[in-house]
């Protein structure tokens, strides 16, 4: 059984990644590939329950018990979802995943990239994603799209310094790992975000 391949998706609140998530599955599926879509903070029992906690507004966790949290739930996530599918040749396309860790608790709350950097190591190893698709804009951008599509959460509640500092932590991600974190320009229009996104998956995935 050949391995399945682990695609994730990143970008700060407001940047297209739910937009685009909605048709990446069934593009692959039309290619022939069986798809388990999944979410972090999220995907397990657990995942969901730390999700209420963490987007809660009335409570804020100190950053990092969220980085212990979240690679806690990680690790669940990891070895009851992930890599069971992955292995069975299924495809495992995920909507967040360590770099948002490494972007929110490290880039936006301030915790040591070093400290992300030993637990990603604990945690999972030399396993990366096979390819991550970082939808990349500008705070403003983001800002003013979830403010006009939503009531805001936790994060999204955040002043834009701190998205400034989300996106550089993305964008540090990216330069460590160049062939990997794909970043897509996420201001253009959506035909067009939606045309290098194809072209990304099939150049990376199916080659
Ligand atoms: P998000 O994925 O944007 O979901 P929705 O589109 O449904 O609002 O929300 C998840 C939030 O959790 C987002 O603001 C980023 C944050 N987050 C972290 O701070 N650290 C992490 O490691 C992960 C996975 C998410």
């Amino acid at each position: 059984m050949t391995r399945g391949k682990f695609i994730t998706l990143e970008g700060m609140d407001g940047a297209g990644k739910s937009t685009h998530l909605s048709w990446i599955p069934g593009f692959l599926v039309a290619r022939g590939v069986k798809v388990r879509l999944t979410r972090e903070p999220g995907g397990t029992p657990l995942g969901e329950r730390l999700r209420e906690l963490m987007l809660d507004k009335h409570q804020k966790l100190h950053a990092e018990t969220e980085a212990l949290l979240m690679f806690a739930a990680r690790r669940e996530h990891l070895a009851k979802v992930i890599l069971p599918a992955l292995e069975a040749g299924e495809w495992v396309v995920c909507d967040r995943f360590t770099d948002a860790t490494f972007a929110y608790q490290s880039g936006g709350s301030g915790l040591a990239w070093d400290r992300i950097a030993m637990l990603e190591n604990w945690v999972q190893g030399s396993l990366q994603p096979d390819l991550t698709l970082y939808f990349d804009v500008p705070s403003e951008v983001g800002k003013a799209r979830t403010q006009a599509a939503r009531e805001p959460d936790r994060f999204e509640q955040e002043g834009r310094s701190f998205f400034d500092r989300v996106r550089e932590g993305y964008l540090r991600r990216a330069r460590e790992m160049p062939q990997r974190v794909q970043i897509i320009d996420g201001t253009e229009t959506l035909e067009k975000v939606k045309q290098s996104v194809e072209n990304i998956i099939l150049s990376i995935c199916f080659k």
